[in-house]
């Protein structure tokens, strides 16, 4: 039985930074920015946007009835979480009227959390295969006003739709991982800003790929030309950059051409959006496959999954036929399009306005957002969430 991506949908808050500005804003050079990190435009979460309502508004624009009765497990990666006890799939449940016989449940660890739900999905969907399970990648990246990871920040979700028979890609039984206790990015529960040795991460990050591809290959006996591209975990979409070129040269100048043409389909969105750490990866395929024109039914895709601290996967999946006529596309372009644009000093101001965390009561002004699902407000110490009416 074929298991995998039936559907895939993201969402982006509607605001944004130049990543030119940001530079001259923080007095480097702006190809620092746009080459040398590979970002253009970085999305940024009002007030009125947690990772619980990016997660629900990407849902929300690839569900039908048909896929809200059916779904029975909803499982939500994040690493910036609202609560450390309710999980974020609770209050998704309720937003998107799913089928009350559900399991949901939140996974961390770090940007991997999306990849841990996508492989709990396709056992579930394997001893169920009538179900339907939906797997949500949410987040807003934070490091800090004026800090070397604030190039690298963004907020985003990516919803999909795990089934059998899936219309846009069936996943492989191989796969490679790695776990190693390593402290190259964290987040103490106390501080609502991450920890980070970005130099690092960065070879850590290398050094994982290069360990589960060397792993994956010896276990499925194939090599760098079965794949017509591979999609990597994009904190920026340099990265993904540097991991592909050290294992370019096991491919003829040919497939080195492809991979790098389907390489850089593949980070179109994260370019105008940033990181959403655990949707980066699939939010890579979703660009891959909307803007990726070469791409063929029946093509191998890689994906390599990495969450800092660390836990990294290679595994792969076969585009399955006419896949493009269940993508996505007009809406995404929609999506960006009606993006609005803010200064620097008004994104400081956004990024300053927090939920307050002392039980006071707050509302807040959700007019000029425009999302379907937003945060009104916190009262008891409860977060107040509101479906706009059409
Ligand atoms: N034109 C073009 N490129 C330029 C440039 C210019 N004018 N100035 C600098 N660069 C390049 C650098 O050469 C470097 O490229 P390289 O890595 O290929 O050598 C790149 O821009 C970044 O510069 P660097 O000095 O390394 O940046 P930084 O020290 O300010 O921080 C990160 C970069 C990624 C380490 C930092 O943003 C970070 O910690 N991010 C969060 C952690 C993260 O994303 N980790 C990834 C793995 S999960």
């Amino acid at each position: 039985m074929k298991i995998g991506i039936d559907k895939i949908g993201f969402y982006a808050p509607h605001l944004y930074v130049d990543m030119n500005k940001l530079a001259v804003a923080r007095n480097v050079e702006p190809e620092k920015f746009t080459i040398g990190i590979g970002q253009e435009k970085m999305a940024i979460a009002p007030i009125t946007q947690d990772p619980v309502t990016l997660a629900a508004n990407a849902a929300l624009n690839i569900l039908n009835d048909e896929d809200r009765a059916k779904i029975d497990f909803v499982i939500f990666g994040t690493e910036s979480g609202i609560d450390n006890s309710k999980s974020g799939a609770v209050y998704v449940h309720h937003l998107l009227d799913l089928n009350p016989n559900a399991r949901s449940i939140e996974v961390k660890q770090a940007c991997y959390g999306a990849t841990a739900g996508i492989q709990m999905a396709k056992g579930h969907i394997a001893l169920n295969p009538e179900s339907r399970v939906l797997v949500l990648g949410s987040d807003i990246a934070r490091y800090g006003l004026n800090t070397s990871g604030e190039s690298t920040q963004g907020a985003g979700a990516v919803a999909m739709v795990i089934s059998a028979n899936p219309k846009i890609l069936a996943l492989e039984d191989k796969s490679a991982y790695l776990t190693v206790d390593i402290m190259d990015f964290w987040r103490p529960v106390y501080s609502d800003k991450a920890f980070v040795d970005g130099k690092f991460s960065n070879e850590q990050y290398i050094h994982f790929f290069n360990t589960v591809w060397e792993q994956y290959k010896a276990k499925s006996d194939l090599a760098l030309n079965d794949f017509e591209a591979i999609c990597f975990h994009l904190p920026y979409t340099k990265m993904g950059l540097k991991a592909l070129r050290t294992v370019l040269e096991e491919a003829n100048e040919v497939d080195q051409e492809r991979l790098l043409a389907n390489y850089k389909s593949s980070t179109l969105y994260n370019r105008n959006v940033g990181n959403i750490y655990t949707g980066s990866l699939y939010l890579s395929l979703v660009s891959l496959l909307e803007q990726g024109d070469q791409l063929k039914d029946g093509s191998r895709i890689g994906l390599y999954s990495y969450g800092s601290g660390a836990v990294g996967e290679f595994f792969t999946g076969i585009l399955q036929p006419n896949y493009r006529e269940y993508l996505q596309v007009e809406k995404h372009a929609n999506l960006f399009a009606a993006r609005t644009e803010i200064s620097i000093e008004e994104y400081e101001a956004v990024f300053q306005e927090t939920v307050p965390v002392d039980g006071s009561t707050a509302e807040f002004d959700a007019t000029k957002d425009t999302a379907a699902i937003y945060l009104a407000g916190i009262k008891d110490n409860m977060r107040q969430y509101v479906t706009k009416k059409n």
